[in-house]
């Protein structure tokens, strides 16, 4: 497993494989990677015959007021799960190898991204989608591996492929939780012993809500209340949002009639949260 911080070093070592006929898997990431990660590199693994993981926190997707600064980043604990999870080369570059000096070319999309996350958020598809674009032009992978856990970041990276002819297969991966419900994210480390404790609002309420539609519920604001009142009631939790979304398109809907995303941002204390199920999961 090599470890490499230029695009050129990225596109010989690509080539290299290429020219022995081999498949190539890309695992985009901002590193301090735990198990929801390490689920994308054993698909990516078990799907291809090279697994390249990028391990690079791209400043383009954070808001002015957002944690880029204390973003946590460990390379050599992810060089160890990347190898463990048979990864071949971690792309880690600086932010200088990916954003050269007057660099002004971006990536933005008009549809699906002026809801959810991207209300709160508004910056943040667009750095999203032009850092993936890059990562995918440098890479040239086979196939592109996602966590669900970003629900509305796969949905728009599957439209961005789609409207720019990309020739590379998106896979969505489950959400991978801690044993108590948590889901895993590189956030989690923000909390403090007691907001850690706070934060398990969020998967009683997901749970809560899948037992509704696994019942039966059809009444998207029936779902929601219930939801919203689970978390209402932890004093450490503030909800940004938590909607009910039509899948194709990310607005909200009424009633379960199709396929639908229930998706939720709920800051405990200072650290923002999402999580989020597929009626088509439940
Ligand atoms: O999901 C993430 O970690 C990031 O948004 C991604 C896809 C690696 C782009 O920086």
């Amino acid at each position: 497993m090599k470890i490499v911080k230029t695009i050129e070093e990225v596109r010989a070592q690509v080539k290299a494989w290429r020219a022995q006929g081999l498949t190539v898997g890309l695992v985009p990431t901002m590193g301090y990677l735990h198990e929801g990660h390490a689920s994308l590199i054993d698909a990516s693994h078990r799907d291809n015959d090279r697994t390249v993981v990028s391990d690079f926190v791209n400043p383009m997707q954070f808001g002015p007021t957002e944690d880029l600064e204390s973003y946590p980043r460990d390379i050599e604990h992810d060089a160890r799960l990347v190898e463990a999870h048979g990864g071949d080369l971690i792309f880690h570059p600086e932010p200088e190898e990916m954003y050269h000096e007057g660099f002004s070319s971006f990536v933005d999309m008009t549809v699906l991204t002026q809801e959810l996350c991207g209300l709160s958020r508004p910056v943040h598809f667009r750095g999203v989608c032009t850092v993936v674009s890059k990562l995918f032009h440098i890479v040239k992978p086979d196939r592109a591996y996602f966590g669900k856990k970003d629900a509305q970041q796969l949905a728009v990276i599957r439209h961005m492929v789609d409207d720019l002819n990309m020739d590379i297969e998106i896979i969505g991966c489950p959400i991978i939780r801690e044993e108590d419900g948590l889901a895993k994210s590189s956030r989690n480390t923000y909390l403090s012993a007691q907001e850690r404790q706070a934060a398990l609002v969020l998967s009683r309420a997901i749970f809560r809500g899948m037992e509704l539609v696994r019942a039966g519920e059809t009444d998207c604001a029936a779902i929601l209340k219930e939801m919203r009142s689970l978390i209402e009631a932890e004093p450490l939790a503030r909800i940004d949002y938590v909607k009910i979304v039509d899948c194709a398109t990310m607005q909200q809907i009424g009633t379960l009639d199709r396929p639908a995303l229930c998706a939720m941002a709920v800051y405990i204390g200072k650290t923002r949260l999402i999580d989020n199920f597929f009626t088509e999961d439940v």
